[in-house]
């Protein structure tokens, strides 16, 4: 943990006009709920309408097993990540961003286990809407985590089979809308770099224009995917998993970041100890 740390110093020092926001998650335990002073925020809800997007009730006892805590707000691990959403919305409003791409150094640091808590997070809040988009096209996971099973995903909007509004779900809360990859994706990189999904991409964020959107993303470290999605959102968080990288492997990756996108670092899997929590 002491490397990891040293690493993540090194990044702060690094990114000397944006200070790196760190913040430690170990949900397997945690406080109880504490008061967190939310954001003030002027969206405007009134304009979603979800009378086009399907509504998919999720089952608590398939979430709690795939460790989506945020869904319960009777989960004491569920302030981790509403403290997350703070730090999170307070920087991106700070600079006006609306798009967060997540993204870790190598694979299973819990990126999709983040951006679907942090997602959740957001879309508890009463002012905030947030939608989560898987772009891991080469290891989809929101949809199992989720337990989603969709007839109609991003995998047929890329293919030319249905309209965006048809592959959009939402899961049963009131402001989260998901789109959903159900099966890994042939050329990947290709596909991310296609005038389609900048076209979904453009669609997405006009249609949405005061939601958060969260893309799920593979690691840096392993395919070109995550390098050509930084060049089209606003920010990137990057999750690292402890005891499971290489302290080359974060410089490596916070390399690949540009100093003006990076939101902040998240520590995954590791104890917390009020100690530990800012560092
Ligand atoms: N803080 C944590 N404590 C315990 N288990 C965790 C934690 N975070 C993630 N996991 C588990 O680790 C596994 C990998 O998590 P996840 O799929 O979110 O990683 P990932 O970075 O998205 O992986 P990939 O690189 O394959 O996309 C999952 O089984 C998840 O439930
Ligand atoms: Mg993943």
């Amino acid at each position: 943990m002491e490397k990891i740390k040293d690493a993540l110093e090194k990044a702060k020092s690094r990114a000397e006009q944006k200070p790196v926001h760190t913040a430690t998650l170990a949900p397997a335990a945690g406080p109880t709920q504490e008061n967190i002073q939310e954001l003030a925020n002027e969206t405007n809800l009134n304009a979603i309408n979800y009378t086009n997007t399907k509504t998919v009730e999720l089952s608590a006892q398939h979430l709690e097993k795939n460790r989506i805590v945020a869904y319960n707000k009777s989960e004491s691990a569920t302030w981790i990540f509403d403290k997350l959403r703070t730090q999170v919305l307070q920087k991106m409003q700070e600079n006006n961003w609306n798009t967060i791409a997540v993204l870790s150094p190598t694979p299973a640091s819990g990126k999709s286990f983040v951006a679907i808590n942090l997602a959740i997070s957001i879309a508890n809040q009463p002012q905030k809407t947030a939608m989560l988009v898987d772009f891991d096209l080469r290891k989809p996971r929101v949809a199992k985590y989720l337990g989603l099973e969709c007839e109609k995903s991003l995998n047929d909007y890329l293919d030319g089979r249905a309209v965006l509004q048809e592959t959009l779900v939402n899961p049963g809360l009131p402001h989260l809308v998901v789109l959903p990859t159900m099966r890994p994706v042939s050329h990947p990189a290709e596909v991310l770099s296609s005038a389609r999904v900048n076209a979904l991409m453009q669609e997405i964020s006009s249609r949405y224009e005061s939601r958060i959107i969260i893309y799920d993303l593979p690691p840096i470290l392993n395919a070109d995917d995550a390098l050509i999605m930084l060049k089209k959102v606003d920010c990137a968080l990057l999750v690292v998993g402890n005891g499971m990288v290489k302290e080359t492997e974060i410089e490596e990756a916070m390399h690949h970041i540009p100093k003006d996108k990076l939101l902040g670092v998240v520590l995954n899997k590791a104890e917390v100890s009020a100690e530990d929590y800012y560092y």
